[in-house]
């Protein structure tokens, strides 16, 4: 992983590499086809409202945003004063994520990485968000094994995963990528569960509302 560097207008970059979006681009990551979603589709800017319910009253620290994307939630913590770090293997959403902070004005660290050779600093995070990812295993386990080392004891973590009942609805449809309430407890049995819940999401194109599992546990040891 490279490093970061403060810049003037507080955003950070990669110290290695300058371009004209701020950001560092891994040249080990290649361009994927979430670089080509989000160069063709305007992603949500809305913030999951799971999160913004859950995470409204705890003390800003530091949040890890797995997955990050274009930088819905990473953004609305930043709104609330967390100092946060979005990870992402794709440049294309990495570079509208800063683009917006930067129109913000808000602070955020944004690195260019895959998941899946990434140590995340041990103990370091508050929060840990984790929305949205659907990956088969060995990756499925990685991303709690990440959340879980990332985590100070007592720190939370916030995963949002569509449920297996969504499948034929938007979104994807390999059951080994999506979430039953009892698939995401055991993936949570090294943290303490606060609660596992799941919520509908209306889909724009009129069809069916699709079921998400919501799960938000603290890191016990
Ligand atoms: C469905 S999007 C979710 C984005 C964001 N979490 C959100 O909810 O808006 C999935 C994201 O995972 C990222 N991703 C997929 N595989 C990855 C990997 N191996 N390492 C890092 N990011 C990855 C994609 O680039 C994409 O931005």
């Amino acid at each position: 992983m490279t490093s970061i560097s403060n810049k003037k207008d507080g955003s950070k970059i990669h110290p290695d590499v300058s371009s004209s979006s701020g950001l560092s681009h891994s040249p080990k990551i290649a361009f994927s086809h979430w670089d080509q979603r989000y160069s063709q589709e305007a992603w949500s800017e809305i913030p999951d409202p799971e999160l913004v319910n859950l995470a409204k009253d705890l003390e800003p620290g530091r949040a890890l945003d797995l997955g990050c994307g274009t930088g819905r939630n990473t953004l609305w913590l930043a709104k609330k004063r967390w100092l946060v770090t979005g990870i992402d293997s794709s440049y294309v959403g990495l570079s509208q994520a800063m683009t917006r902070a930067r129109s913000l004005n808000l602070n955020i660290e944004l690195i260019h990485h895959d998941l899946a050779e990434y140590d995340p600093p041990t103990r370091q995070f508050d929060l840990v968000v984790v929305s949205n990812l659907h990956f088969a295993e060995p990756m499925r386990t990685r991303l709690f094994e990440i959340a879980k080392s990332a985590l100070k004891t007592g720190a939370y973590i916030y995963f949002l995963g569509r449920h297996k009942d969504s499948i034929g609805h938007k979104g994807p449809s390999d059951p080994r990528v999506l979430f039953s309430a009892t698939e995401l407890r055991d993936k949570l049995i090294e943290f303490e569960i606060v609660s596992i819940f799941k919520a509908e999401r209306n889909s724009k194109s009129g069809r069916p509302p699709s079921t998400n599992v919501i799960g938000w546990a603290k890191r016990e040891d």
